[in-house]
């Protein structure tokens, strides 16, 4: 029984010590991050797109992280320069995701920057990729008989057509959720010299 004070001062100093060490110490060193020049906050558009990311799930399959050379392909895949923190100064929460079911997001928008590429292959990914196991979003798009004059038409192949008739036009849900898709684009050069010094720049100017 006398040992339980000394216990709970160690229990208690571990503790301590972890939560500096992960979480104090990060935050401090991240908040002294400054924007890097190639990148822009996301619009109020991007930004309820990206509440869509996150709550319909899209990070449990595809990662926001290319990694360096060293570490993986990730460069000859097209996806892009391994990312530095300033890549991430405007992403709250983050979703740098863990999965790769699917391809690396990060650079998404310069490798596919078409809007209409974007909302077919949300409503029917199989429409687009026949072998895909991308879920289809088809709640992000109505089915109209005549489209209005700024509604934005998606053309699907005639089998994944509207069976009986009528037009699909995407959602704003659908709309944000693409302006977030078409706004990943990190292939400015890495902003953080010290990374920089670390060999991170390697592909930095590709694409
Ligand atoms: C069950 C896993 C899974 C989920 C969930 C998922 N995807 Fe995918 N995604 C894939 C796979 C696999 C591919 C590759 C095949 C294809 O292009 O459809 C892909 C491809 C993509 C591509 C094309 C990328 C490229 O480089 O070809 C985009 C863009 C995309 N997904 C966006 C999304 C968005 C946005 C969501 C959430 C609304 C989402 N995905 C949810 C698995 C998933």
């Amino acid at each position: 029984m006398n040992k339980v004070f000394p216990l709970a001062v160690i229990a208690f100093a571990i503790l301590a010590f972890a939560t500096l060490m992960l979480v104090i110490l990060p935050a401090a060193q991240i908040r002294t991050i400054d924007p890097p020049p190639g990148l822009e906050p996301y619009t109020a558009a991007e930004k309820r797109g990206r509440a869509h990311y996150v709550d319909l799930g899209c990070y449990y399959c595809h990662s926001q992280q290319p990694r360096s050379p060293s570490q993986a392909p990730d460069l000859q895949r097209g996806w892009g320069r391994a990312t530095t923190p300033a890549d991430y100064v405007y992403d709250d929460p983050h979703v740098l995701g863990t999965m790769r079911t699917g391809p690396d997001l990060m650079n998404v928008g310069k490798r596919m920057p078409s809007q209409g590429w974007h909302l077919t292959h949300l409503y029917q990914p199989r429409a687009i990729e026949r072998s895909s196991i991308m879920p289809a979003y088809p709640f992000l798009f109505e089915v109209v008989d005549a489209p209005a004059e700024d509604d934005v038409v998606v053309p699907v192949p005639a089998e994944y057509a509207p069976e009986n008739g009528g037009v699909i036009i995407a959602t704003q849900a659908a709309l944000d959720l693409t302006d977030y898709l078409l706004s990943l684009d990190r292939s400015y050069p890495p902003a953080n010299t010290e990374l920089r010094d670390l060999g991170f720049e390697r592909g930095g100017d590709e694409g």
